[in-house]
């Protein structure tokens, strides 16, 4: 693997690990516990009347529990969870046949919900609404329009980027919930509660440190204890300690806050490239060799909520903390030279 190391790959979700690692109950999802209250006594309180769930949204970076989440409500709500995600949708008859296909009281799984394209989500609307489809039948002169009752379902939608959601795709959502990245804490208990589901051994002290370096993020929390469980059983005895996950993490190149190669190769960019900002997401992305879109959904929230980068109308910016951690001194001159 070339230097585009590793957020990437950990950011990707593996189908089968997260089969294995995946909470099913509100109780085995650490963490977020203000969102998991809502949620608690939103499936309680449907539960209670009989009625389906209402639409509920979730955005937040990749690998925080939006997935995790749907999967506890319907099974929470004893319904079933039919999934799909919004670029795989590519015609209204597509989600027509998702939709005539549900159940009562049903989960409909929309991933990547900001991708689906503007004229299919228009379909949605009334869904949502009044739990209604009008479809086109036919074609030329016989087309005509037919009105379908849907049974009561409820979505959940998944986003990375809230903000690229329409208004009235938004408003008929009325719940919307936020996940925000993971205190060390919490994620030490998921990389314990993961060894142990993975039969690994590991000191909470090693637990901790692969914690505190993993973005705040429980996917990648999960990734790297197996990176880490590898690194243990060919260079240790295979147990987790604390110099074994240190020797591990930095093998792959992730540093001391967490960041990686990627992380400090946009920073340096910055800093070096366009004199610490500010600079548009466009000409960072083109220089550091990634997709705008993943810097803006994978790197730049962290980056952001750590301090390293401000986002401002101009572009983006790198912060007194950047120029300290890459070991450069900020000048007015907007000049970094190396110390
Ligand atoms: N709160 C949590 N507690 C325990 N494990 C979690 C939690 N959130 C996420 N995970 C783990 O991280 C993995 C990724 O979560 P997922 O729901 O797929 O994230 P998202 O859909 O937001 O990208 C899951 O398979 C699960 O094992
Ligand atoms: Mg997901």
């Amino acid at each position: 693997m070339p230097e585009r190391v590793i957020t990437d790959v950990l950011a990707k979700p593996d189908a089968a690990l997260e089969m294995t690692l995946r909470p099913s109950l509100f109780s085995e999802f650490v963490g977020q516990a203000n969102v998991k209250e809502r949620l608690e006594i939103a499936v309680q309180a449907a539960k209670q009347r009989g009625e389906a769930l209402d639409h509920l949204l979730f955005s937040g970076p990749p690998g925080l529990g939006k997935t995790t989440l749907a999967h506890i409500i319907a099974k929470s709500m004893g319904v079933s969870i039919k999934c799909t995600s919004g670029p795989t949708i590519e015609k209204a008859g597509d989600l027509a046949g998702l939709l005539t296909n549900l159940e009562e009281g049903e989960v409909l799984f929309i991933d990547e919900i900001h991708r689906l394209q503007k004229t299919i989500e228009e379909y949605l609307y009334p869904a949502m609404e009044d739990f209604k489809l009008d479809i086109i039948i036919d074609q030329g002169p016989n087309a005509r329009s037919v009105r379908l009752n849907l049974p009561r379902f409820t979505l959940i939608g998944a986003t990375t980027r809230s903000g690229l959601l329409t208004a009235p795709l938004l408003t008929r959502f009325p719940i919307r919930e936020r996940l925000d990245y993971y205190h060390a804490d919490q994620l030490q208990q998921i990389v314990v509660r993961s060894a142990n589901l993975l039969g690994i051994g590991v000191e909470p002290q090693g637990a901790h440190e692969i914690a505190r370096r993993s973005r705040g993020t429980p996917r990648i929390a999960n990734n790297l204890l197996r990176r880490v469980r590898d690194y243990a059983q060919v260079r240790g005895d295979g147990h987790i300690t604390v110099p074994i996950a240190d020797q591990a993490l930095a093998m792959l190149a992730i540093d001391q806050n967490g960041l990686d190669e990627m992380d400090k190769r946009i920073l340096e960019t910055i800093v070096v490239k366009f004199g610490g900002g500010p600079v548009g997401l466009n000409s960072l992305a083109v220089a550091v060799g990634e997709e705008p879109d993943t810097l803006e959904e994978v790197y730049e929230p962290f980056l952001i909520m750590e301090g390293y980068l401000n986002r401002t109308a101009q572009g983006r910016v790198a912060t007194e903390l950047t120029y300290k951690k890459l070991g450069l001194q900020s000048d007015p001159g907007k000049q970094a030279r190396l110390l």
